[in-house]
């Protein structure tokens, strides 16, 4: 499960000012930011670029450039699937495949009910166990379709 706080214009505008003299400031507070409320807000937009004295576009522009930032909130759980090169020789693309057509959501995406975040991941640090993924934190090796069936129920039947 993803413990982020809902999104907090005050908290938020504190981090913004927090790591505004940070060189670059742009990406640490955006990455303070996801943190803390596991997405960037809308919101955060024009409070980000009015203390760095930036345009909005440019924030945008860095939210939008990188595939970390998320800009809607995420789900209750996070299944990420590693598509490196060694999960890829094993099998992942069928898995990213059975995945999208079981939770009706695409890679980056959150199912409607926003229960399953869907996410890419670019090696887990297990290849010797590739196929990996990993549900809400943990690292499972060696999956296969009948496998990640099973995962999937679990979710399902997840608050
Ligand atoms: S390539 Fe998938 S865990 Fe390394």
């Amino acid at each position: 499960m993803i413990h982020a706080a809902p999104w907090d214009d005050q908290e938020a505008l504190e981090i913004v000012t927090r790591h505004r003299q940070l060189p670059g400031a742009a990406l640490p507070i955006l990455h303070a930011l996801q943190e803390r409320f596991g997405y960037i807000d809308r919101a955060a937009i024009p409070m980000v670029a009015e203390v760095l004295n930036l345009s909005q576009a440019e924030i945008h522009g860095v939210v939008a450039f990188y595939d970390d930032f998320r800009e809607q909130p995420p789900g209750r759980h996070t299944l990420r699937l590693c598509r490196a090169e060694a999960c890829q020789a094993m099998g992942a693309n069928a898995l990213v495949a059975q995945a999208e057509k079981r939770l009706r959501a695409g890679l980056g995406a959150t199912t409607l009910d926003g229960k399953v975040s869907l996410a890419a991941v670019y090696c887990l640090g297990n290849c010797a166990c590739a196929p990996a993924l990993m549900l809400d934190g943990e690292l499972i090796g060696r999956v296969d379709a009948a496998r990640l069936d099973q995962l999937l129920d679990r979710l399902e039947n997840a608050a």
